[in-house]
């Protein structure tokens, strides 16, 4: 690994806890998707560690803050991705650009590329305790939400369903 990413992971570390795991178990998400369909492993690991790494420049206080949150404040919280994106070319992981600018855009067509780090993000979140103000829902329910949304392709949830046994969910948490 490279010193700028130990870097990058250490000041997310220092930084809030929450945000760490969350980025190690996204990472390990995309990867087992990728590596259920023949796809670059490596990069899609690096891709779900970095995607939420703009929310190094936004405070505790709002990251670690319950709903009701106001519209300035989501538009602040908004922001990370592009912020994200913008510190990674910087530092020369311009690999990984697309995936972390658009890894929140709900939208079809998106490339495979930012649906898989798309997916793990939103598994993650549904299917973790760390999210206080909302119930953590079941591996089977998070999947069927994917499905619901409508807007991801069915052959990377079938890779996120298929790839099931490679992560725990223990009391409804993916990847403890
Ligand atoms: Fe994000
Ligand atoms: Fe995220």
């Amino acid at each position: 690994m490279s010193r700028t990413l130990d870097m990058l992971l250490q000041n997310m570390s220092e930084k809030n806890a929450t945000l760490l795991t969350h980025s190690i178990n996204v990472a390990k998400l995309s990867m087992v998707i990728a590596k259920n369909m023949g796809m670059d492993e490596e990069f899609y690991y690096t891709a779900g560690l970095l995607h939420d790494v703009g929310k190094l420049l936004i405070p505790n206080a709002l990251l670690d803050k319950s709903i009701p949150i106001g519209q300035e404040e989501q538009q602040i919280l908004k922001n990370h991705s592009y912020w994200g994106a913008e510190m990674l070319k910087v530092m020369g992981f311009e690999e990984f650009y697309t995936t972390t600018l658009r890894h929140h855009d709900d939208m079809p067509d998106l490339p495979l590329s930012v649906q898989i780090v798309a997916i793990a993000d939103k598994f993650e979140a549904m299917t973790s305790l760390w999210r206080q103000y909302r119930k953590a829902m079941t591996a089977k329910e998070a999947i069927g939400k994917l499905k619901d949304m409508g807007i991801f392709s069915p052959v990377i949830i079938q890779a996120l369903e298929n790839s099931q046994k490679e992560f725990v969910i223990k009391d409804n948490r993916a990847l403890g």
